[in-house]
């Protein structure tokens, strides 16, 4: 007989034997056969177990992340939250396979990333994984069609619809009409929503974004989040980081880290749409 799905953060922690239809949140999360909780029922995309990140800089170690266990489904929202320095950012960059984890393992579509060598992980980075971060990260004096062509020039295989690939991107953020503008002429805002086009133009399965509303004032900020919660819509799998629990309850679910361990795992009873609050900005 299957059991009943743990109620609480701390529960589910503890028991990763628990399966079955987690109701109580109103959201349709599940638990696979092997007891891991995946999302909206189209199977695990991230998969990680006790993972850890220890930073050796010429003999100085530190111990950024440790212990991570959690499985992400495809088509999720979630959010990661926690104080400065409790390894959220450690965390992103493997799972974006920006950098390797020092112990531990970490399955992407089902696949052990351990054995891939750099240049499967780029590749992987380059088609599935899209990157929005704090800092927007454009190149400066560079057009904005330029800067969101850019993953589209390491492509082997140019299939010659560039242009459509770049405008459809923008077209998605609101941004075709700044096509031939420099991106040192933008707005913050709308820095940040050109560098979320670039992060789409491969059409990626998931969106990683490290405190993409940081920089932003509030009605910028929910445009971000009416974008990514757009974008989930469409079937994008989007994590999140950020320091703000209004932002973070954009997601379905947040993990919550502290000193280097996720400590909680709960799902967003009253999740907000940005659709709606950003009408209370105009
Ligand atoms: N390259 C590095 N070398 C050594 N230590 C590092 C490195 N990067 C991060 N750390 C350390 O690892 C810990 C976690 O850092 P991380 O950047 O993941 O935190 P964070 O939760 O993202 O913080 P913030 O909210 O301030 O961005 C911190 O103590 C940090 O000093
Ligand atoms: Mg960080």
């Amino acid at each position: 007989m299957k059991s009943q799905p743990p109620t609480n953060s701390k529960e589910r922690l503890n028991n990763q034997k628990d399966y079955g239809t987690e109701s109580s949140s109103g959201s349709n999360f599940s638990y696979s056969e092997s007891g891991e909780r995946i999302g909206r029922g189209q199977g695990a995309l991230i998969q990680v177990q006790n993972l850890c990140k220890t930073y050796d800089n010429e003999g100085v170690k530190t111990a950024a992340m440790c212990g991570a266990s959690f499985v992400i489904g495809k088509g999720e929202f979630v959010s990661i939250m926690g104080p400065s320095g409790s390894g959220k950012s450690t965390l992103m960059q493997i799972l974006g396979m920006l950098d390797r984890p020092t112990e531990g393992k970490y399955f992407f579509e089902g696949k052990d990333t351990f054995g891939f060598d750099d240049d499967t992980l780029a590749g992987i980075r380059n088609k599935k994984i899209g990157f929005v971060f704090q800092s927007f990260n454009l190149l400066p004096r560079t057009s904005v069609y330029e800067n969101v062509e850019l993953p589209l020039l390491y492509d082997s295989k140019p299939d010659g619809q560039n242009r459509k690939k770049v405008m459809d991107a923008l077209l998605a953020v609101g941004m075709e009409h700044r096509e031939k503008y420099l991106s040192n002429q933008l707005s913050g805002g709308e820095k940040q929503r050109v560098a979320i086009a670039r992060a789409l133009v491969n059409n990626p399965d998931v969106v990683f974004a490290d405190e993409p509303t940081g920089n932003l004032d509030s009605k910028s900020g929910l445009q971000v989040m009416k974008i990514l919660q757009k974008l989930n819509n469409d079937g994008h799998t989007i994590i999140l980081v950020t320091h703000e629990t209004y932002t973070a309850e954009h997601a379905e679910r947040i993990l919550y880290m502290k000193d280097g361990q996720i400590v909680a795992d709960d799902p967003v009873r009253n999740r907000r749409m940005a659709d709606g609050e950003s009408e209370l900005l105009k």
